[in-house]
């Protein structure tokens, strides 16, 4: 079975979970955001304390991206300062991992994370999926790529970061709002053939299910409708598509704007008790 949908928790009600040694980061927290149990590809939140190091070289049997929020993370001598990002294909040799100040990373594994000592073997690196670096702050805002967005929403913009070679899967970050209620009324609900996943970074969502607020996460399987969407503050956040590029559906007929909702989240069974405590939104994580 493939991950299940998670719409929407805030990430400040999850526990962390300690890596001890034998893990691939041993001394570091990890916040389970979601996971597939087939392909063990997860999205977590991973905390990295002052100090720490993973000195040994080593590599990873799967694809790793991230996002720094706050902090930052050396890998292999790169620095990642907050709103950095890379994308780091599976066997690419690390002479170690370290964070001076600490970090907090958005962190996406595409398999098995465990990190497996020594150099590579030959072939399973592919440095032309590498993105060594993108400092996310310095880059300037692109044009969303739905030309409906671009009729409703309230300066909008898109920072691409990514598109897979191979099967099209999009990471970018989006901002847009705050919309006005007075004037959006109304609004159209959405869906896409492809895995939608977001955390959001500032602002707040209005969707049906709840009002999403900094640090909030979302993993929606293709096909099911969502919206219509508003945000009385504004909205950035970082988002992922899966299966291919995101693209969009609107419904024929345009619904009002619940413009306070109640939490209703759609979350599996273990995230459920979760949901029941007050987030504490005052900080991102
Ligand atoms: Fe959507």
């Amino acid at each position: 079975m493939a991950r299940p949908h998670i719409e929407f928790i805030q990430n400040q009600v999850l526990p962390w979970k300690q890596l001890g040694e034998g893990s691939s980061r041993p001394g570091a927290a990890g916040r389970a955001l979601s996971y597939d149990p087939d392909t063990k590809a997860a999205s977590v939140l991973m905390k990295y304390p002052s100090s720490w190091r993973l000195a040994e070289n080593h590599y990873l049997p799967c694809d790793e991206e991230l996002f720094v929020l706050d902090g930052s993370l050396s890998v292999g001598g790169v620095v990642y300062g907050k709103g950095d990002y890379a994308y780091l294909p599976a066997g690419m040799t690390r002479p170690g991992m370290a964070s001076g100040p600490g970090a907090a990373v958005l962190t996406f594994f595409e398999g098995p994370q465990g990190s497996v000592m020594g150099d590579a073997p030959l072939g399973m690196y592919d440095p032309t999926r590498l993105i060594a670096k993108i400092e996310t702050e310095a880059m300037p805002w692109g044009t969303p790529s739905d030309a409906m967005v671009m009729t409703f929403a309230n300066a909008p913009g898109r920072k691409l970061l990514r598109q897979d070679p191979k099967t099209g899967d999009r990471t970018w970050m989006l901002r847009f709002g705050p919309d006005d209620p007075k004037k959006m009324t109304h609004g159209r609900a959405e869906n896409h053939p492809v895995v939608e996943e977001s955390f959001l970074l500032e602002g707040e969502i209005q969707m049906p299910c709840g009002v999403l607020h900094p640090g909030a996460y979302f993993w929606r399987p293709p096909g099911i409708p969502h919206g219509p969407v508003g945000t009385l503050k504004g909205l950035w956040g970082f988002f992922r598509s899966k299966g291919g590029p995101l693209t969009t559906k609107w419904a024929d007929n345009e619904e009002p704007v619940d413009w306070s909702p109640t939490y209703r989240p759609i979350l599996p069974d273990h995230l459920k008790p979760f949901a029941t405590q007050a987030a504490d939104t005052s900080s991102l994580y």
